[in-house]
């Protein structure tokens, strides 16, 4: 990232979601008529209308709202090609089973790092245009030391939030010697990837990894200094979830097949659920029970899983509609679940809020309130995106 300059006035906000209850109503922390001030890439003041200090450069919100930016905490970014004939084939009722992973491995191993470099760069441009400030990607699609290795190196060129994803499934050329890809994984993959990496991840699934082998997996990433997450109970129900409990991951991901005890097991964990209905959506499939979880009082982030299989979108505003429609989540729920709750996925107390000392992240919508980003599904509402006190693409013009 670029080193943040000066300072920043965020002037004449109608309506600012801070996330921090204590700073202004409701859950959300809602303040209203205020100026913002983001110094060396932090939030330094927020104040009443036209009584902010002076600032180098001034966004004028017109009276709009503004919201922190949206936490991304779960990506696949780096692969190429697409499998647009394979999501045509599951709306015309061919079930999704994880096998067209295969199909973007290869593509990715014959793609050179320039072309995968492209894409990569695209989807998060992509991304950040509907507001989102942070990213987390993983590699996942090259299944070989040097492709994991250089998906890793094409990852950390687009995303803040790096993962090593070796075990999404067990490479093509390995099929029927599960241990000898695992030894691999936990071997001389991971010593070229964990330098490339902040985090490690399994795809804990029938068809992908059981529990003894993603335990294995997550211990040798955490001896080698990575968090760790789990693609957990994502298409059955399983032993991913209790195991990412047990690890002490900073993340299960997907919950889509829960039961009582792996509710219970979030609940009383540090371990935040992340919810990617735009899977559920894109393979035409139950939604998770984000109600039960939240009134465990288990802690839920929301993220959009792009990738060209299971959920080919980077919109976070998608995201947040689908989970008021669909899974049930109020629209402040789901605002604080993509925006807070990812940043608690990601383990970072300096996103996902507008306070003094967060990273000033924030989106001005062109709407007086949050709760549009689910009245108004499918609507383009982000009027300018700024990330660390600098304003990305496009300003308020419209
Ligand atoms: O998060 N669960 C595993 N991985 C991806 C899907 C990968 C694919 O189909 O390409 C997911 O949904
Ligand atoms: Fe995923």
């Amino acid at each position: 990232m670029r080193p943040p300059v000066g300072s920043l006035l965020v002037r004449d906000i109608g309506l600012l979601v801070t996330n921090c209850p204590e700073l202004g109503s409701g859950s959300l922390g809602v303040m209203r008529d205020v100026d913002l001030v983001v110094e060396n890439g932090t939030v330094a003041w927020i104040g009443g209308a036209r009584t902010s200090p002076a600032a180098d450069e001034v966004l004028d919100a017109a009276g709009r709202c503004v919201v922190p930016g949206f936490v991304d905490s779960h990506t696949h970014l780096v692969f190429a090609g697409d499998r647009v004939e394979e999501f045509t084939a599951r709306m015309a009722g061919k079930r999704y089973d994880a096998g067209g992973i295969s199909a973007t491995v290869a593509a990715t191993r014959s793609a050179p790092s320039s072309v995968l470099m492209e894409m990569a760069a695209r989807l998060k441009r992509e991304a950040e245009a509907q507001g989102t400030t942070t990213l987390e990607t993983k590699s996942g699609y090259g299944l070989t030391v040097s492709d994991e290795s250089r998906c890793l190196e094409v990852a950390g060129t687009i995303a803040e939030e790096v993962t090593y994803l070796g075990a999404h499934v067990v490479a093509p050329e390995f099929r029927g010697r599960e241990q000898e890809y695992v030894a691999l994984v936990t071997g001389p993959m991971l010593e070229a990837c964990a330098p490339k990496a902040q985090w490690c991840d399994v795809f804990c699934e029938n068809g992908a990894f059981g529990p003894d082998a993603a335990r294995e997996i997550l211990q040798a990433g955490r001896a080698h200094g990575l968090g760790l997450r789990v693609h957990a109970n994502q298409l059955s129900h399983g032993p991913g979830v209790q195991l990412a409990v047990e690890m002490g991951a900073a993340s299960a991901d997907h919950c889509t097949h829960l039961d009582g005890a792996d509710v219970d097991a979030l609940a009383g964990s540090d371990t935040v659920a992340t919810l990617l209905p735009g899977a559920e959506f894109s393979t035409r499939s139950p939604y998770p029970d984000a109600r039960r979880l939240l009134d465990s009082g288990a802690a839920v982030a929301l993220a959009t899983d792009c990738n060209p299989g299971t959920s080919y979108t980077t919109s976070m505003p998608f995201v947040i509609a689908l989970s008021v429609r669909e899974m049930h989540m109020t629209p402040d729920e789901a605002l604080l679940a993509a925006t807070a709750g990812g940043a608690r996925a990601l383990r970072r107390d300096d996103l996902g809020a507008l306070a003094p000392g967060f990273r000033g992240d924030l989106v001005v919508l062109d709407a007086p309130s949050a709760a549009h980003l689910a009245y108004r599904p499918g609507v383009d509402l982000v009027a300018a995106v700024v990330r660390a006190g600098r304003l990305l693409g496009r300003g308020v013009t419209r």
